[in-house]
C-alpha cells in the first residue's frame, strides 16, 4: 500500500482525482487534508467516503506542527499538493492568503516531507506561471516562468521553491503545469461553470474585455489521468505540462454553453476586462505524450456536454454555493 497524502482534495480537480483513482487502485491508501476553505466541499467526495482506503482530515496545509503529526501518524511517504487558493480575480482583490497558502503552505509540506524522507512530492502547478503568450507559440517545460498575476505569481514561487528542494536536498520531487480544467464539482466562480449556471437561470453572462482571451482547455479526469502517471512515472526533479490542445477564445465557450441551453445570445454581457488580464494561454504538452504515453481520451465536445449536462442535474450542488454563506464568491465583477 502507499499511504499518500492528497492536500485540497475536497476541491475541483482533488475530489475529481479522489473518486477517480480509488476505482482505479486499490493499493492507494489517500489521506485528504483540507482545509475546506469557500472552495473546499466534502460533498464531491461522498463516492469516496466509505472507501476503506480514504480518509478526510480538516486542516491547512500551512499548519506545520498539524502536518507534521499527519506524516508521523499516517506514515506518509507520498504527496500530491493540490492545496491552493486558485481564483485569479480574487488574487486581484487581495494576495495575501495566495501567499500564504501557495508559497508558505508549500513550503511546510516541502520541509516535512523532506524530514520525514517522501518517496515522491508531486506539485500541482499550472501554465499560467509561464505568463501570457501573443498570438503564435505554446508554452514549453523550457518556457521561462513570468507570472503576471498575485495567483500565478504564488504558483509560481512554489514551483521554485519546490525544485530548489530537489537541486539541493536531492528530494524526489515533480511538477505537473497543466492548463485550464472544466468538468464536474467545479467551483462557479470560474468561467464554465459561471457561464452555465447563469444562463441557466436567466442572468447575464458576464465577459471580461473583448472576449478574445484564448484559454486552452482540458477535461479534468484527462488531466488526473495525467498527473497519476507523472506520479507512477514521471523523472524526478522534472517538470511535465499537460493539455488537450483545444484553444478556444472565451466568446467561442460563452456562445457554445448557450447554445447548448437553448438560450439567447442577448445575455451576453461584455463587463470591464479584469485587470493584466492575460491574453492568450496554449501548452505543448509534447514530452508527456512522447516520454510518458499520455493523450487525452475525451474530445472537447462530448466532455462539455457531459459538464453540463452535470450541472444540469445537480442543482441542488450549486445552488447552496449561490444561495448560501459562500454567495460572495460566486461572481467578481470590476467597476467600471
Ligand atoms: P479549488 O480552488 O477548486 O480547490 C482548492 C482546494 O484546496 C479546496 O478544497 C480548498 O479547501 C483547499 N485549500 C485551500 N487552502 C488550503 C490550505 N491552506 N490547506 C489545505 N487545503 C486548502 O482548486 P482547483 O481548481 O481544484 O485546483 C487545484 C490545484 O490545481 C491548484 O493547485 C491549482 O493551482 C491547480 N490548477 C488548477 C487549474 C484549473 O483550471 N482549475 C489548472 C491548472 C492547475
Ligand atoms: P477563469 O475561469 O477565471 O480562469 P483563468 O483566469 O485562470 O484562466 O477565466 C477564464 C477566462 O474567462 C479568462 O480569460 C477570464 C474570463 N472570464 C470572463 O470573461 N468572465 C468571467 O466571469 C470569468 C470568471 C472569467
Amino acid at each position: 500500500m502507499k499511504n499518500i497524502l492528497v492536500t485540497g482534495g475536497a476541491g475541483f480537480i482533488g475530489s475529481n482525482y479522489i473518486n477517480h483513482i480509488l476505482d482505479e487502485r486499490d493499493d492507494y491508501n489517500i489521506i485528504n487534508l483540507d482545509k475546506l476553505t469557500y472552495a473546499g466541499n466534502i460533498e464531491n467526495l461522498k463516492k469516496s467516503e466509505s472507501n476503506k482506503n480514504y480518509q478526510f482530515i480538516k486542516g491547512d496545509i500551512g499548519n506545520s506542527e498539524f502536518v507534521r503529526f499527519i506524516f508521523e501518524k499516517y506514515k506518509i511517504k507520498h504527496v500530491i499538493n493540490f492545496a491552493a487558493e486558485s481564483h485569479v480575480d480574487r488574487s486581484i482583490l487581495g494576495s495575501e492568503i495566495f501567499f500564504r497558502t501557495n508559497v508558505l503552505g508549500t513550503n511546510v509540506l516541502l520541509e516535512t516531507a523532506r524530514r520525514f524522507e517522501v518517496e515522491r512530492f508531486l506539485q500541482i502547478s499550472t501554465d499560467e506561471v509561464y505568463g501570457s503568450l501573443g498570438e503564435e507559440g505554446k508554452f514549453s517545460e523550457i518556457t521561462p516562468l513570468s507570472p503576471n498575476s498575485p495567483y500565478s505569481s504564488s504558483k509560481a514561487s512554489a514551483d521554485m521553491m519546490a525544485l530548489s528542494f530537489y537541486h539541493t536536498y536531492g528530494m524526489p520531487v515533480l511538477i505537473t503545469r497543466c492548463s485550464n480544467n472544466y468538468g464536474t464539482f467545479q467551483f462557479p466562480e470560474k468561467l464554465i461553470p459561471l457561464m452555465i449556471i447563469n444562463a441557466l437561470n436567466d442572468k447575464k453572462l458576464p465577459v471580461y474585455g473583448d472576449g478574445l482571451n484564448v484559454r486552452d482547455w482540458i477535461y479534468v479526469i484527462d488531466h488526473n489521468k495525467a498527473i497519476n502517471l507523472v506520479f507512477e512515472k514521471g523523472n524526478i526533479g522534472e517538470v511535465y505540462n499537460i493539455g488537450a490542445s483545444r484553444e478556444m477564445k472565451n466568446i467561442e465557450i460563452v456562445k457554445l454553453i448557450l447554445k447548448h441551453l437553448g438560450k439567447s445570445e442577448e445575455l451576453i454581457q461584455y463587463v470591464k476586462d479584469r485587470p493584466g488580464h492575460d491574453r492568450r494561454y496554449a501548452i505543448d504538452s509534447t514530452k508527456i505524450q512522447t516520454n510518458l504515453g499520455w493523450k487525452p481520451s475525451f474530445t472537447f465536445e462530448e466532455a462539455i456536454t457531459k459538464t453540463i449536462d452535470w450541472y444540469i442535474e445537480n442543482k441542488q450542488w450549486w445552488e447552496r454555493i449561490i444561495s448560501g454563506e459562500y454567495r460572495q464568491y460566486y461572481s467578481i465583477q470590476y467597476k467600471s
